[in-house]
């Protein structure tokens, strides 16, 4: 192939430099500019993760408190955003009338255009930070048939969302300190991960300078597909199948002999020691199930678990559980059905995307994304007109 290479996936290839995220795969790290996830799981909140992605530092008491009494005062949409919303079929799937909700919004703020505007890049992060939930929890309600319930700005950024997905529904249970709190938590260990499918599109397409609201829906939809935001739903259905405790051993061994599907929210491209995340979401499930009661899926979980981590083919292959593992049973607990889970993974990688997005844009050494091919096709041949064609 000359001098080009051939990287199907971009294994290989490092498209970026950055100084947002750093993963080590082989230790099992993960930091945001610069701090480990478990002390930001464990000491700071969401909004404040948001900060610190986008402005590259953590934020003083009064710069934090600006940010987030102007992030609140956007979460309300444009009145004609829910009648966008109401447009959808009323069984829409609640992620493409999310990501198609995000791209619209780009129509209602003309000024998105403008994104070499420092100023301007600033308002149109805090006002995306703030819309996700409303149009994620306006979604949601659509695809059940309940009115809206609008954002509440006494509440906290999570509790807000919690709000106005369960507000007067039949969910059995009420949001409380500590399910915000989980909320909160899930959200600072989804913000960032570096250059994984869908921030490289959030790059791909910022590259042609496009706006970020446009760009953004365009990472959506990469989350949208089953191999990135789908894994979760993918591990709840495995647990369903399995049914119980006992039959854990022979499911085992079919993964093992290929004979049938692979232990979901196991493996990773990059982790090949346990996801850190995995490990701070495991505590967060146990202290919801305390609230929500022990999702039953729990132990047949465990059980999987116990068994891979002691079996010669996961560990020979470095195979950990991953963020997805507990993450579905945490969301299913606390009452979000399954079709919310790329929802869920979208709203607080916004932060994420916006800032590499940024990153991008500012860098001098980016150019538009063009990658080349390996041409396999026809060489040149005569047009044969259909009168003569076989
Ligand atoms: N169960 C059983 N075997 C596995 C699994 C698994 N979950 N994952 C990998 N393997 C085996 C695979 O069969 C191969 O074995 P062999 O060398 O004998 O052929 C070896 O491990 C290496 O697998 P690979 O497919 O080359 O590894 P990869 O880095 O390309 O794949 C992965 C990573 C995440 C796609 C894969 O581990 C997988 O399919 N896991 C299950 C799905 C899942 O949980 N996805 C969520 C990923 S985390 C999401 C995020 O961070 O955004």
């Amino acid at each position: 192939f000359g001098l080009m290479a051939y990287d199907p996936g971009f294994m290989n290839t490092a498209a970026c430099k950055s100084r947002i995220t750093f993963i080590d795969g082989d230790k099992g790290i993960l930091r945001y500019r610069g701090y480990p996830i478990e002390q930001l799981a464990e000491q700071s909140d969401f909004l404040e993760v948001a900060y610190l992605l986008y402005f590259g530092e953590l934020p003083t008491r009064s710069q934090l408190d600006d940010f987030k009494r102007t992030v609140l005062s956007h979460t309300i949409i444009h009145e004609q955003t829910k009648k966008f919303i109401d447009g959808f079929r009323h069984d829409s799937h609640p992620m493409g009338a999310f990501l198609s909700t995000v791209a619209a919004l780009s129509t209602f703020y003309r000024e998105v255009k403008n994104i070499f505007d420092a100023q301007n890049r600033v308002i149109q992060f805090e006002r995306m930070v703030a819309k996700m939930p409303t149009i994620a929890a306006f979604c949601h309600r659509h695809s059940i048939g309940m009115p809206f319930a609008y954002p509440d700005n006494d509440l906290s950024y999570a509790g807000n969302f919690l709000n106005m997905m369960f507000k007067g529904t039949e969910t059995k249970f009420k949001p409380n300190p500590v399910l915000e709190r989980a909320m909160d938590v899930l959200f600072i260990l989804h913000a960032d991960h570096e250059q994984n499918c869908s921030t490289t599109t959030m790059r791909g397409i910022g590259s042609s300078h496009c706006d970020p609201f446009t760009a953004l829906a365009g990472a959506a939809a990469a989350l949208y597909g089953p191999l990135h935001g789908g894994a979760n739903e993918a591990v709840l259905k495995m647990l369903v199948e399995i049914g119980s405790k006992d039959r854990v051993p022979e499911f085992i061994r079919r993964v093992k002999a290929g004979e049938g599907q692979r232990l979901m929210g196991f493996g990773h491209r990059v982790y090949k020691n346990y996801d850190p995340r995995a490990k701070i979401i495991k505590k967060v499930a146990f202290e919801v199930f305390e609230v929500t009661g022990r999702n039953p899926l729990l132990d047949i979980a465990l059980e999987l678990e116990r068994i891979a981590l002691e079996d010669d083919y996961f560990v020979g292959r470095k195979l950990y559980p991953n963020v997805d593992f507990y993450s579905g049973l945490i969301y299913q607990a606390m009452g979000f059905p399954t079709e919310m889970f790329p929802v869920l993974f979208a709203i607080p990688r916004t932060p994420g995307w916006l800032s590499q997005w940024e990153e991008q844009i500012l860098d001098p050494e980016q150019r538009i994304v063009r990658p080349r091919q390996v041409y396999l096709g026809y060489d040149e041949r005569e047009y044969v007109p259909m009168a003569i064609r076989e």
